[in-house]
């Protein structure tokens, strides 16, 4: 048995997490075997890379120090618990993963496709998403539902120009790819956000099934 590897995206404030939670909860009601997991983090020692991307610091990073931080985090990742998982025919729900790499640090700080691709083929060889849903919404809405929770980390602390980037990289990958993106409008009330959810869960079976 394989796994199925799906993956959840989008920019700051469009509810992943809640979201997440709830596919996980429909899956497992349905006798799956779920790992619910996410980037940067996952492994005691990729959160703790996590804490280092996301801590505000008077030292500016390096947009390449960057990236090479959150490949370094999803190495150990991968090897210690998403490959596990997709061998044992687990579905592993991943909070954020490469397409957040194509999307923050190439489309928000400008970094080349060409080198994240071959960080990516370093790091994963062949293992890609089967599915990713991206969770979209408007930058101005997304803004405020993060600014409204509370302290903001350092990516949050980026402006409007870098959020519109973030954006519009989703969108460009989740058009270029149909057969893996599936988009959801993350404006919508949850309800039927989840609804969304509800109407994808007997392709995510089927897929699992294989
Ligand atoms: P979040 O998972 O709580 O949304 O926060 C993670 C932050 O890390 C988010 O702002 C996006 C950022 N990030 C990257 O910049 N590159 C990546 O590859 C990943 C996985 C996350």
């Amino acid at each position: 048995m394989t796994g199925l590897f799906i993956t959840l995206e989008g920019p700051e404030g469009a509810g992943k997490s809640t979201n997440r939670d709830y596919l996980a909860e429909c899956l497992r009601a349905r006798g799956v075997d779920v790992l619910l997991t996410r980037e940067p983090g996952g492994t005691p020692l990729a959160e703790k890379i996590r804490e280092l991307l996301l801590a505000p610091s008077d030292e500016a990073m390096c947009a390449d120090t960057e990236l090479l931080l959150v490949f370094a985090a999803r190495a150990q990742h991968l090897a210690t618990v998403i490959r596990p998982a997709l061998a044992r025919g687990a579905v592993v729900l991943c909070d954020r993963f490469t397409d957040a790499t194509y999307a923050y640090q190439g489309g928000g700080r400008g970094l080349s496709r060409e080198r994240i691709a071959s960080l990516e083929s370093f790091v994963q060889g062949e293992l890609r998403p089967d599915l990713t849903l991206v969770f979209d919404l408007p930058v101005e809405v997304g803004l405020a539902r993060a600014s409204a929770r509370g302290r903001l980390d350092r990516f949050e602390q980026e402006g409007r120009v870098f959020f519109d980037a973030v954006r519009s990289t989703y969108l460009k990958r989740a058009d270029a790819d149909p057969s893996r993106y599936r988009l959801v409008d993350a404006a919508q009330p949850l309800a039927q956000v989840q609804q969304s959810l509800d109407r994808l869960l007997p392709e995510i079976l089927e897929r699992h099934r294989g």
